[in-house]
């Protein structure tokens, strides 16, 4: 798409100005009509910003037909036309605060300065929708088209479970002659995810099989859309739509509502779902605390919302605010930052893992996504590129929401360039002595074959510095690369004989950084055993498994001579782990790193470990009072060298309480009360070796 024009030159403005309606009359199209939109709502938003502001600044090229003055999209043939007796307009948006304060001072402005009260709701991502009921029955539901006529979808909504078919008046509520009930269908997010995996799995056969996926729903508006646009409701049916009323057109015979949030009630009292956040406040202040809350909330919801949407409440000053010709002045839509873009995927490319996994990432060209600029996403594995059938070259839907790491959501089909030759993974891996890449039968993870591949020894080392490990501060990713370019590492050990004049030679390293990396590699000597356990890197060997084994063996060499079995007993461990650590020991380079940690001066362990017999596994004993034989931390040390627990408190769990002389009032008394037996220290000493009472 061309840049905006630089300077005044009014042919260029009219050109961009041609340009950019029809551009938007494409998206326009593929959006309302199609419902396959090929670029992400924010950029739509953009385009037409741009057009709004160009015309705006040269009011002689308005049209009354561009864009920027129509509502909704075209009609499809597939649905029979619906005149909507009062139109369904659309809403002005207000991309951030200042658009939002703008907005409120034209309504106090427009008003004359009077008392206002807003009422807060969900913009919620789907579909609008107009329910006609005529003397309580359903007998239309139409989308918006394109605010005047819409589309006939009765079949499908009446498939919606909470949309009411039949509405009853009640002692509170009197059922019009005539309702039209507005609002949104939409798919709940674990709906779009059923469906979006229903389709991967029908992807992954018929990729199997040698044939070519087909797309999968990108987000849950797009997939609520198509499924609110199918022929066969049966379909509909099956998909689990959902439904919010937030507004009402004709009605006859109805009650006179003086507020926004009276006709809601209302419409809540005849049995319509309406959302429970709705809010009603009384300043613009208030309008920005619900719009700020929702924003960082919106992920706590099981459905997609993509801002707020602000209405004047009292219906005589909606009266007075009136409409512009394609939104209401009383009402905007606050939008919050988008979490999906499309943009150019420039390259795939593969990185190398400690463990020699191969993981290809796709290197897009930098987008504003989810709060901050994305320039690469994990693909996984060569099958999530076969199933998602991403190329570079493609535009491609990215996703970054809430704390989730950006994702690549698949391509856009219709702009994938004619030709486009599908991604194969490498054989070589990306290293410098450019290994082999290879994927077993039945893996789903593709590995560099060699060992000594100069990219998983740097991952090793980076691993091996990282704070779940070593937590060696100023040894990153960086600083790692540089040293392993330098030929001054090639494994984690070699870290432990750098020099001063070494770390002085390399770039951004001065006196005072090389000694505080070189004091952080000395302390890293002192680390407690779990932590040198898992720096090692053995595949399954994670941090709660290596806390099991540094109690259960006390030090490393503890570790390495156990058998098999003697590991796989431990509580927390188990075969598999056990099975991986005497591999990973068997091997002799390892060993040898083993060896290099321990010349450097690498403690290995002092954990303490008892050799006496484990009787109080799973029992509680509490020490109350003074002891003979035992002060309290001996007592303590005691009853925990048998693998039992000594708590401060006496539960319905504890097994015994040992009393002494001048015992605590309270323990004692919990105790009698519990019923927990009290023992005295001669019985605590047979309990000690036996584990049992008597
Ligand atoms: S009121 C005249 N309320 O947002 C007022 N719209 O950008 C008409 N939407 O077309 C709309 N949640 O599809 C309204 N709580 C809400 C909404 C909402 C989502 C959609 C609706 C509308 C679009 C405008």
């Amino acid at each position: 798409m061309p840049k905006r024009p630089a300077a005044d030159d009014s042919a260029t403005i009219a050109r961009r100005i041609a340009e950019l309606r029809e551009t938007i009359n494409h998206h326009r199209r593929l959006y309302h009509t199609l419902a396959e939109p090929e670029i992400a709502d924010a950029e739509y938003d953009e385009l037409i910003r741009e057009l709004e502001d160009l015309e705006r600044a040269h009011p002689a090229e308005a049209a009354a037909d561009s864009p920027t003055q129509l509502i909704g999209g075209e009609i499809s043939e597939a649905f029979a036309p619906v005149e909507h007796r009062v139109p369904m307009t659309s809403l002005d948006n207000a991309m951030d605060r200042t658009e939002l304060d703008a907005w409120g001072e034209r309504v106090l402005k427009g008003l004359g300065d009077v008392e206002v009260h807003y009422c807060c709701e969900l913009k919620i991502d789907g579909l609008a929708v107009s329910l006609r009921y005529e003397n309580g029955r359903l007998v239309q539901a139409a989308t918006r088209g394109d605010g005047r006529i819409g589309e006939d979808v009765t079949a499908n909504v009446a498939t919606i479970a909470v949309v009411p078919k039949v509405l009853k008046s009640t002692k509170n509520v009197t059922v019009p002659e005539v309702l039209e009930v507005r609002g949104e269908v939409y798919l709940p997010i674990d709906a779009f995810e059923r469906l979006k995996a229903a389709k991967e799995a029908e992807n992954a056969e018929r990729v199997a099989a040698g044939r070519k996926p087909e797309p999968v729903p990108v987000n849950p508006r797009n997939a609520g859309a198509g499924s609110l646009r199918q022929k066969d409701s049966t379909v509909t049916a099956g998909r689990g739509l959902a439904f919010w009323a937030y507004q009402v057109g004709e009605v006859v015979g109805g009650p006179e509502f003086a507020s926004h949030h009276d006709t809601l009630a209302f419409l809540s009292a005849l049995g319509f779902p309406v959302n429970p956040s709705i809010r009603v406040v009384a300043s613009l202040a208030e309008v920005g605390d619900y719009c700020d809350e929702w924003q960082s909330k919106r992920h706590q919801i099981p459905y997609e919302i993509d801002g707020v949407v602000v209405k004047v409440d009292d219906l005589a000053q909606r009266e007075a605010l009136g409409f512009t010709a394609r939104a209401p002045r009383w009402a905007i839509a606050f939008k919050f930052p988008p979490e999906e873009r499309t943009t150019l995927l420039r390259d795939i490319q593969v990185s190398i893992g400690r463990t020699g996994r191969a993981t290809p990432f796709a290197v897009l060209e930098p987008v504003f996504v989810g709060g901050s600029t994305v320039g690469m996403a994990t693909l996984h594995n060569e099958d999530q590129v076969r199933l998602k059938d991403v190329r570079p070259g493609d535009t491609v839907v990215v996703r970054k929401a809430g704390d989730v790491i950006p994702e690549v959501v698949g391509p856009v089909l219709s702009l994938r360039p004619e030709g486009l030759a599908a991604w194969k993974f490498p054989t070589t891996c990306p290293c410098p002595i450019g290994s082999t890449l290879a994927r077993n039968e039945g893996e789903s993870d593709t590995r560099c074959v060699e060992p000594n591949c100069p990219h998983q020894r740097d991952q090793r080392i980076i691993y091996f510095a990282s704070r779940g490990a070593m937590d060696i501060e100023g040894l990153g990713e960086r600083t790692v690369f540089q040293l392993s370019d330098a030929g001054l590492v090639a494994d984690p050990g070699d870290i432990y004989s750098l020099t001063i004049e070494q770390l002085l030679t390399l770039e951004g390293f001065g006196r005072l950084s090389a000694e505080k990396l070189l004091a952080a590699i000395e302390g890293s000597k002192s680390r407690p055993l779990p932590k040198i356990l898992t720096a090692l890197g053995v595949k399954h060997l994670g941090p709660s498994a290596a806390e099991a084994l540094a109690s259960a063996f006390g030090n490393l060499d503890g570790v390495m001579a156990a058998s098999i079995d003697d590991l796989a007993t431990v509580d927390g461990v188990g075969e598999v782990i056990a099975q991986s650590i005497t591999s990973w020991f068997a091997v002799p380079d390892n060993r040898e790193f083993v060896e290099k940690l321990r010349r450097a001066g690498v403690d290995f362990g002092n954990v303490e470990v008892s050799r006496l017999p484990q009787v109080l596994v799973g029992k509680a004993i509490v020490v109350t009072g003074t002891l003979d034989g035992f002060d309290r931390d001996g007592a303590e040390k005691a009853i925990k060298d048998r693998g039992g627990k000594s708590p401060g408190s006496v539960s319905k769990k504890t097994f015994a309480v040992v009393i002494g002389r001048e015992p605590g009032a309270s323990k004692v008394s919990k105790a009698e009360e519990l019923g927990v037996p009290m023992i005295d220290e001669e019985t605590f000493r047979r309990v000690l070796e036996t584990g049992e009472l008597d």
